[in-house]
């Protein structure tokens, strides 16, 4: 298939960051920028040795990166504890009372932690997995909400070396069972319900449903935290009250390999499976601690909010990891942007004089959706640097961050990254790079990345191509959980000797990026991944279906959409009944983020003669584009017209 992408968008405004704001910047000049990323390139060993020696290692590494491609070692030797450096290390410098995290909770209610009492509370709970015998290497599955014991129970883990694999609170149970199989996880960490919009979501219920069918799981340790009623099982149920209550809050850090496996997070693929993400700890501790670092221009006085939730990597890598190894204060908050009033942000921006803040499109277009007056009710003057992250941001919601929240004074980073790249990767640096709404513009020192057609080789400028990594990095993934063959296959096969993991993307005259978005199977809904397999199998497993496609179309607010064609079972009419009864279908296998918006029902779907399932065409008919890309190798030509007309008539079914 040859990329047909063209870019449509023609952005020509230039931002350049003011010179009060570069001169304190880590990185003040483009020429510097440029110094150090050629180096960093260059000499990729040296530079990203340097920067492992600001941070603590027990044993030094005897070798920065054994690189047997596509098999990373970073730091090889090397053993440390990323608790250590996230806090041990702070504890004797005047940061120990320094706020580490604050929290704060959907319904109003505040928790902070300096880094003494952060450091406290992950030895009593690492402390606690031990005494229920979970050892090095085994893993604890966590299934939350947005509350303080989330980052402390990954930092628990991490303590004692156990990897967890985080899923996210709005993942349903079926979805969590998958996971915590595919891990052997040995326990699983839930809360009794957590709140969102003021309601109570049952997490422990959920939990009880999907460990019917998880062998693997000795504990599930369960932290209150709306008071409601929950199911319990005795002999496998504990409060994390009652565990942690005697617990002494002295625990050493476990000295791991820096290569030494220190999560798995799930991510949708372009398979009906999710891939186990697996991270290592010494290459993605210096990766996340240094990105942090100049791409936010982190100093000591920040306060640092990142809005994502800690299910998603943004949360693993800039709320809890990088900003503790930075010893920031990171400010993390429970609830919906909306809750109890669309100006909940900031009002939290102004009442902890947020410095920093990372927030992704969607948000910025429920924010601009909701009227400028909100914001305006606040006090934002203390914000100096914001950023973006999740999907391409269009220029009208950058141009209205810029205005509204920025005040055309903060800098915008908008960062492109992925779950597999557990650390930024391409971003502007505040203090040095001129910024152009709606490009990620240019590589973080110590990254490579190019612009390459199908055969591997450099596109010429301005055209469209695939994205692909040519160096190793520090925090790269280090493979799909006991699978490196799928490894292998996802990311290292389709364009020889480079990584590539599904986007398409130009350049432009000043070598900056610009996404144009995925060229796999897979969806980009709020920002979050999902497959387009993964919903398709699901909706098929429904009794009354036969065959589906799904496919993503254009939203105003969440960027993609899903949309899924359904042929059903010959004698079945399609109704509002089936509708409602196919998503609650998705609701309940995968979560409601998967849920369709738009269900279109039609007697056959357009298939090759080979039998495949033209999504490419079916994605024209969702979006209502004309069809008349390639369909020579179109099975039945009726169909299509059926299916366009169809399209045309159809209302949204939400
Ligand atoms: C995919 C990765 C990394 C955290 C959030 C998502 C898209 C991400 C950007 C950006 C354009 C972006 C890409 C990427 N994406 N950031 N700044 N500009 N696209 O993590 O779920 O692993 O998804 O999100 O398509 O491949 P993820």
């Amino acid at each position: 298939m040859t990329i047909d992408i063209e870019s449509k968008l023609k952005e020509t405004r230039v931002f350049e960051p003011s010179p009060e704001f570069s001169k304190k910047a880590h990185i003040k000049s483009m020429a510097e920028y440029e110094a150090i990323w050629k180096r960093s390139v260059e000499n990729p060993e040296e530079f990203w040795g340097e920067i492992a020696s600001e941070l603590h290692w027990f044993e030094q590494p005897k070798k920065v990166l054994v690189w047997d491609e596509p098999f990373a070692q970073w730091f090889v030797g090397g053993k440390t504890n990323i608790t250590y450096n996230c806090l041990d290390r702070h504890l004797t410098t005047a940061r120990k009372n320094k706020a580490a995290l604050i929290w704060e909770g959907e319904p109003g209610d505040q928790r902070i932690f300096t880094y003494q009492q952060l450091h406290r509370e992950v030895c009593k709970f690492a402390n606690g997995l031990k005494s229920l015998g979970v050892k090095m290497g085994d893993r604890v599955c966590l299934y939350m909400p947005m509350i303080p014991e989330l980052a402390i129970a990954m930092l628990g883990c991490a303590r004692i070396g156990a990897p967890h694999s985080i899923v996210f609170g709005g993942f349903s149970a079926e979805a969590l069972k998958d996971r915590i199989n595919d891990a052997g996880a040995k326990i699983v960490v839930c809360s009794d319900e957590s709140w969102r919009r003021g309601k109570q979501i049952p997490l422990k219920a959920n939990t009880d449903e999907a460990l019917k069918g998880c062998p693997t799981i000795e504990k599930n340790i369960v932290v209150k935290r709306t008071g409601g009623k929950v199911p319990w099982n005795d002999k496998r149920d504990i409060w994390w009250h009652d565990l942690v209550k005697d617990q002494s809050s002295v625990c050493e850090a476990t000295s791991v390999d820096s290569t030494h496996p220190l999560f798995i997070l799930y991510t949708s693929g372009s398979t009906g499976k999710p891939k186990g993400v697996q991270h290592s700890t010494g290459g993605y501790m210096v990766g996340t601690y240094y990105t942090n670092k100049i791409v936010f221009d982190l100093k000591e006085e920040d306060t640092y909010w990142c809005t994502a939730d800690i299910g998603w990597v943004t949360g693993h890598s800039y709320i809890v990891y990088g900003p503790l190894a930075n010893g920031a204060t990171s400010v993390m908050y429970e609830g919906a942007p909306n809750q109890p009033h669309d100006g909940r942000f900031w009002e939290i921006i102004e009442k902890y004089k947020v410095n920093i803040f990372y927030t992704a499109p969607t948000a910025i277009r429920a924010f601009m959706r909701w009227g400028e007056q909100h914001p305006q009710k606040f006090d934002l003057s203390s914000l100096r640097l914001l950023g973006s992250v999740g999907e391409p941001i269009n220029p009208e919601a950058w141009i209205w961050y810029h205005t509204f929240i920025g005040h055309e004074r903060c800098p915008i980073v908008d960062t492109w990254w992925q779950t597999e790249t557990g650390m930024i990767m391409i971003s502007p640096m505040p203090g040095a790079t001129p910024t152009k709404p709606g490009s990620c513009t240019r590589p973080v020192p110590g990254v490579a990345a190019e612009i390459v057609n199908e055969a591997g080789e450099p596109v010429p400028l301005g055209s469209g191509g695939r994205l692909v990594i040519t160096k190793p990095w520090p925090a790269m993934l280090q493979t799909l959980y006991k699978d490196d063959q799928r490894y292998r296959d996802a990311y290292w096969s389709q364009v020889p000797h480079k990584y590539y993991a599904g986007d398409s993307a130009r350049t432009d005259e000043l070598g900056y990026f610009w996404i144009m978005g995925r060229l796999d199977d897979v969806l980009n809904v709020s920002g979050h991944r999902l497959g387009t397999m993964e919903i398709e199998s699901v909706i098929v497993s429904h009794e009354k279906v036969a065959e589906a496609a799904v496919v993503g179309m254009k939203d105003d607010l969440t960027g993609e959409a899903v949309c899924a064609f359904v042929t059903l079972k010959r004698g079945i009419e399609p109704s509002d009944a089936i509708i409602k009864e196919l998503k609650a279908h998705v609701d309940k296998e995968i979560g409601a983020l998967a849920r369709p918006k738009k269900l279109i029902f039609t007697d056959a779907l357009p298939k090759t003669r080979s039998g495949k399932i033209m999504r490419r065409l079916l994605k024209s008919i969702a979006n209502g584009e004309v069809t008349s890309g390639d369909t020579s190798t179109l099975e039945d030509h009726g169909v299509l017209k059926n299916l366009s007309d169809l399209a045309s008539t159809e209302d949204d079914a939400t």
